[in-house]
């Protein structure tokens, strides 16, 4: 917990136009709806380029890093392929195992996260050998994806000192049993980390998910990027096609009341068996649903080699979202703030408010500005020391506080620093998201 009297940090406050705060210590933004995910390490292309060459620019938010495809390989560690950049056999193993040694792409992957994109491990893919045998296995593994690959150690580092930003189930075979087990035991790991950490998983459109049905009803994940390709309901069958099934269950089933559902997309003609749509399509799809669904991410494309060289695709996607592009609150979640998967809120679970800040007061007009660290937090010339004080001040402004990441474990804003909150979102008496003006782009944590 957070000692707020023992801060050192400064922060002024000022009055502007802007009435609400938005803090954030990345680029990047899960609240979005215009966030473009996109898949690297298969080199579906043929003309795969290294991971940095993909976040030289804006385009990509979220990159998922295909795949983790066998949890049990030789000497029972798990197996990674990138395809040209690297694999079992071209890089060389882990002593005993078939793991490959991937630690060259460390400072490649800490590029791309120093330019705000989040890097995930992919676990699965079309060809995975995949599945848990029982519950205490799959804890098992997700112990072992938190020591190698997020923030845990382990002698076995396939990225070397680079710490991913969460996992990516694609699972596409083996049974769909104990995946609840693998992500609750690995939220255990990184719900009480300072980083950010997280899961998204990748089912295919047919509603419910063979493989991936099951844990989506069972934990949280932050994003859901749907495969609308090789299937019935892909998006070149638009009266098949149907985000509102996916939107239903964020709203009403899915344990995380925020998730953000993706259009999953193939990049290319060639890219997926079926279901490639040409840009402007895609830019319709993609619009209508970002108009339409609160609960809209953004999309997913398969994947970065196809995409970058089909013209582009994946910036001339990211370019026509970002121009309608904002933060949204899910329904459910707009008016319940409600505990993603258990663990309170800021008040008890249920209210999307801070303690004390649901009653109309006068229309704020102040707002946080940002201070260089170690200064002190002021606010109209008194300290804000405590996190009442900072209640008192959301109170104040009767403004609505949505602490729109890890809200199940903000119990009060040392909490959010503590946890490091990625956003904090807070919103006038009428609801409305006030755009992100300030940004705090040092670790909350360090405060
Ligand atoms: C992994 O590769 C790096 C060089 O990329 C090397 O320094 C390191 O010793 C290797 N680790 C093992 C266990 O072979
Ligand atoms: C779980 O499955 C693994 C792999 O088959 C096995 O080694 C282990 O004994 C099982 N554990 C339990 C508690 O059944
Ligand atoms: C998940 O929950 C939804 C809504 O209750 C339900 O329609 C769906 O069948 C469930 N999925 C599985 C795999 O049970
Ligand atoms: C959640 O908050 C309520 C009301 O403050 C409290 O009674 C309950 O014990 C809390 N639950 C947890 C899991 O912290």
């Amino acid at each position: 917990m957070v000692n707020w009297t023992s801060r050192t940090s400064r922060w002024l406050l000022q009055c502007s136009l802007w009435s609400a705060v938005f803090w954030s210590v990345s680029g990047f933004d899960i609240n979005r709806n215009d966030n473009l995910a996109v898949y690297w390490g298969q080199d579906s292309s043929g003309k795969q380029q290294q991971l940095s060459f993909y976040c030289q620019d804006d385009v990509y938010d979220m990159i998922p890093l295909a795949f983790l495809y066998v949890f049990f390989g030789i000497g029972g560690e798990p197996m990674i392929d990138f395809a040209n950049i690297c694999s079992s056999s071209a890089n060389g193993v882990f002593p005993g195992t078939q793991l490959a040694n991937c630690s060259f792409m460390a400072q490649d992957i800490q590029d791309c996260q120093n330019k705000g994109k989040v890097v995930t491990i992919s676990l699965g893919g079309a060809t995975g050998d995949v599945g848990f045998a029982n519950s205490s296995q799959a804890k098992d593994f997700a112990d072992t994806i938190w020591n190698q690959f997020l923030g845990g150690t382990s002698d076995i580092r396939p990225f070397g000192d680079a710490v991913l930003d969460g996992v990516d189930l694609d699972i596409e075979g083996g049974l769909p049993t104990f995946y609840g087990d693998f992500v609750n035991q690995l939220r255990s790991h990184t719900d009480n980390a300072k980083k950010q950490y997280y899961v998204t998983a990748a089912p295919q459109c047919p509603f419910p998910d063979a493989n991936l049905g099951q844990v989506l009803n069972a934990s949280r994940f932050d994003a859901v990027y749907v495969q609308f390709y090789n299937n019935y309901c892909g998006l070149n069958a638009p009266d098949q096609f149907d985000f509102s099934v996916w939107d239903e269950w964020a709203r009403t089933a899915s344990p995380n009341p925020d998730v953000k559902i993706f259009i999953g997309a193939p990049g290319s003609a060639t890219a997926a068996g079926q279901g490639f749509v040409d840009i402007a399509q895609l830019q319709q799809y993609a619009m209508s649903a970002q108009a339409t669904y609160d609960t809209f991410g953004g999309v997913m494309l398969w994947d970065a080699s196809d995409a970058y060289d089909n013209n582009r695709y994946d910036k001339a996607i990211k370019t026509s979202m970002s121009a309608n592009g904002r933060e949204v609150s899910n329904p459910t979640s707009g008016s319940g703030n409600g505990g993603s998967g258990g663990g309170n809120t800021t008040s008890g679970g249920t209210s999307p408010t801070f303690p004390g800040s649901t009653s109309p007061g006068p229309s704020g007009s102040t707002c946080l500005v940002q201070q260089p660290l170690g200064e002190e937090l002021l606010w109209s010339g008194g300290q804000i020391r405590t996190s009442a004080d900072i209640r008192a001040l959301f109170t104040s402004q009767s403004v609505r506080m949505m602490a729109r990441q890890s809200r199940d474990v903000l119990k009060s804003f040392g909490e959010i620093a503590r946890r490091r909150v990625s956003s904090l979102v807070l919103r006038d008496s009428t609801s409305t998201i006030v755009r992100p003006k300030y940004k705090l782009h040092r670790r909350v944590a360090s405060l």
